[in-house]
């Protein structure tokens, strides 16, 4: 039984006995033995094998084992504003949520953008990361003749904000594309690497119009954020996108999609054989504008909460293959900069920093049927690998793959405390607190060492974390 000890002293092998473990044909019932941080058997529940008595045996009777938890979508702060998030904080807060696995989004200071800043970020990510990251490089008009020596780096992918308005960081022209030309010329340029192209979209020339009508008109209570973003602002960006891959040939994703239609879009032009995937983060599953009335700046993030509508809208798309994957989508900032949007909602910087609520979330989910523990599995713990070329090093509960997994609870009852999150915003996480959910994580490993268990994250693995190499075909 495990309590708060660990395996990190040595490379002590570790057996998940009894585990109900995942497989593409189903959950099975065994025993799962992960040697120098790879798996390296898998028994059937009667052949329990006689070990030695250096092996941590952790009897996870009763909970269900997945593939380590991969979320495609995460902004640590580093470069730039380790104060909001640094990689250290950040990878215990995935931990602390099953995530075995970050993504790093670009938009830091400096961003990504060419090899000595995406340097920047790896050097910063290297001593401090917990879990293991892969990293995405930022893509703007201005560095499109960079991509092609990036793409050679193992880099998960390229991501660009369609016109990005967020002032703070000064090199915007290394994430962002002015206008469809630029946009269609940057595409060109990723085609040719064969990489994943991500778009955050939202409509930006649309939403600076209505903020500016919203401003006159004097309506600039706490709907102002959502009311100046509707649906439309996020639907022309992704036409926009579809359009452009579609010419291109470049192959795209787009981020954190929140309206029924833009999804429906996406499921079309699947269906016509884009190459596209479609991320969904879990906040626009599980919280509608009401949110945003209630909490304002805690509650703000992009593209919005969606009305009830969207949020009950979003669901069919999970479940018919529309939807690849589901991040979080973690945007930790400051508490003092969010309390300064308390009055003037549009001075509040936009995210929402709650990476420990994603996977409980959802098995709450799946405990109210909204889905089976098979699709959040595939959606959370699989198919990201997949996407970002990390597939069957990860993802796959099999011989010779990563021993990373994420052991999960799906009866346990608990109350969200923020006060006791691991992220450096969990000031702008009491929102959710009081929040009653069924399902927990119970622990999470990575390559084979207990990095989360019984509530604690093992500090003292700092640098344990590798930075990975993608490759994408
Ligand atoms: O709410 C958001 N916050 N949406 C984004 O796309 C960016 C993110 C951030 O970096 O804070
Ligand atoms: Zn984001």
């Amino acid at each position: 039984m495990i309590t708060d000890k660990n395996n990190l002293e040595t490379n002590q092998p570790l057996l998940l006995k009894n585990a109900f473990y995942y497989t593409e044909s189903g959950f099975k019932l065994g025993h799962i033995l992960a040697l120098e941080g790879k798996i390296a058997a898998v028994y059937p529940e009667a052949e329990l094998p006689q070990l030695s008595t250096d092996v941590l045996v952790y009897d996870v009777t009763g909970k269900y084992v997945l593939p380590g938890a991969i979320d495609t979508h995460v902004h640590v702060r580093e470069p730039g504003w380790p104060e909001r998030e640094d990689f250290f904080t950040g990878t215990a807060a995935a931990l602390a949520g099953g995530i075995t696995t970050i993504c790093q989004m670009p938009n830091t200071q400096p961003t990504p953008h060419d090899l000595p800043s995406l340097e920047l970020t790896r050097q910063a990510a290297k001593p401090k990361i917990l879990c293991d990251t892969a990293v995405y490089a930022a893509a703007g008009y201005d560095n499109r003749d960079q991509l092609a020596v990036l793409a050679q780096t193992g880099i998960c992918g390229f991501k660009t904000f369609l016109q990005f308005s967020e002032q703070h960081i000064t090199e915007p022209q290394y994430i962002t594309v002015q206008n469809r030309e630029e946009l269609r010329e940057l595409l060109a340029a990723s085609a040719a690497t064969g990489l994943r192209h991500f778009f955050h979209c939202e409509d930006f020339i649309l939403i600076n119009r209505l903020e500016q009508a919203a401003h006159r008109a004097g309506a600039e209570d706490y709907s102002f954020h959502y009311k100046t973003r509707p649906d439309a602002t996020e639907l022309n960006a992704v036409q926009q996108v579809l359009h452009a891959a579609r010419k291109t040939g470049a192959k795209v994703g787009i981020a954190h999609v929140s309206t029924v239609a833009a999804a429906a879009a996406i499921r079309r032009a699947k269906a016509d054989g884009l190459d596209v995937t479609c991320e969904v983060c879990f906040h626009h599953l599980f919280f509608d504008d009401s949110w945003l009335d209630k909490f304002g700046p805690l509650a703000k993030c992009n593209p919005p909460l969606r009305s009830a509508a969207n949020v009950a809208g979003l669901w069919p798309y999970l479940l018919d293959g529309t939807v690849d994957y589901i991040g979080s989508d973690h945007a930790p900032h400051l508490p003092a900069a969010k309390q300064a949007g308390r009055e003037q909602i549009w001075l509040a910087p936009s995210g929402i920093a709650h990476i420990e609520l994603l996977l409980p979330l959802l098995l709450q989910a799946v405990n109210e049927h909204k889905l089976t523990l098979e699709i959040l599995t595939e959606l959370c713990c699989v198919n990201g690998y997949k996407q970002m070329g990390l597939y069957p090093q990860k993802g796959c509960l099999a011989v010779g793959a990563d021993a990373d997994f994420t052991v999960v609870d799906l009866a346990k009852e608990w109350t969200v405390n923020s006060a006791a999150m691991q992220t450096k915003a969990r000031a702008n996480a009491t929102l959710f607190d009081g929040l009653k959910i069924q399902g927990a994580v119970e622990a999470a490993i990575v390559r084979g060492r207990l990095l989360y268990a019984a509530g604690k994250v093992d500090y003292q693995s700092a640098g344990y974390g590798q930075l990975l190499h993608c490759h994408q075909k």
